[in-house]
């Protein structure tokens, strides 16, 4: 009779087994936090990299929804650029210095190198390959070919969305304006003459 109560206790050497359960559940819990006491306390070294689990984002890229499984680190860039092999968004500095990497994040211009793909859950990204219709150049795409708006061409995916957000801001009325709000996009090739031209026609258009 005494063993039944003990068994129906749940009782095991002086343990209860709802308490046994609490110590395994903490047991659990310290498992996951001892790395990052581990690191706060300096007993792991810094470069000790702690597990992280994949997320799932969904992002409508160019007018299409897509769906990644990714790594909490990832750069919207890299996840561009390395996931969903869309290479027309370039790589320059990767440090947020030259503008390269410069797409639409629901219509604003922003450095995708500084943003992390997990940051844009729900949102619409439209990178150079969603500006054209088709066969049919975007506005700014085209005044930038007419008014040879680049020579190597590797900052130019960059300086078209920058323009394009630029545009949609409506906040440059002046040459010099519009230089100002254009020089986090760096062209090496030194065709800001020419750039300039090509948004102030899309902007007068
Ligand atoms: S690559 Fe992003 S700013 Fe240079
Ligand atoms: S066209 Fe070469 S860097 Fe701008």
């Amino acid at each position: 009779m005494e063993e039944k109560d003990k068994e129906n206790n749940g009782s095991s050497g002086g343990t209860t087994r709802r308490q046994f359960l609490g110590q395994v559940g903490l047991a659990g819990a310290g498992l996951q936090l001892a790395p990052l006491l581990a690191k706060a306390t300096g007993i792991l070294p810094d470069n000790e990299a702690l597990p992280i689990e994949p997320i799932t984002v969904n992002i409508m890229i160019n007018g299409s929804q897509k769906t990644l499984t990714i790594d909490t680190r990832v750069t919207l860039l890299d996840a561009l650029r390395e996931k969903l092999m869309m290479t027309g968004t370039k790589k320059g500095c990767d440090h947020g210095q030259c503008g390269a990497c410069t797409v639409l994040v629901d219509g604003r211009r922003i450095n995708s190198c500084l943003h992390l793909a997990a940051m844009c859950e729900g949102s619409e990204v439209t990178t150079i390959e969603g500006l054209a219709k088709g066969d049919d150049l975007h506005p700014m795409q085209a005044a930038f070919l007419k008014h040879d708006g680049f020579q190597c061409g590797y900052c130019t995916p960059g300086q078209i969305c920058s323009a394009v957000g630029l545009v949609k801001e409506g906040r440059a009325k002046t040459d010099a304006e519009i230089r100002e709000l254009m020089s986090g996009n760096i062209c090496r090739c030194g065709a800001y003459q020419n750039i300039l031209a090509a948004i102030k026609e899309v902007q007068n258009a």
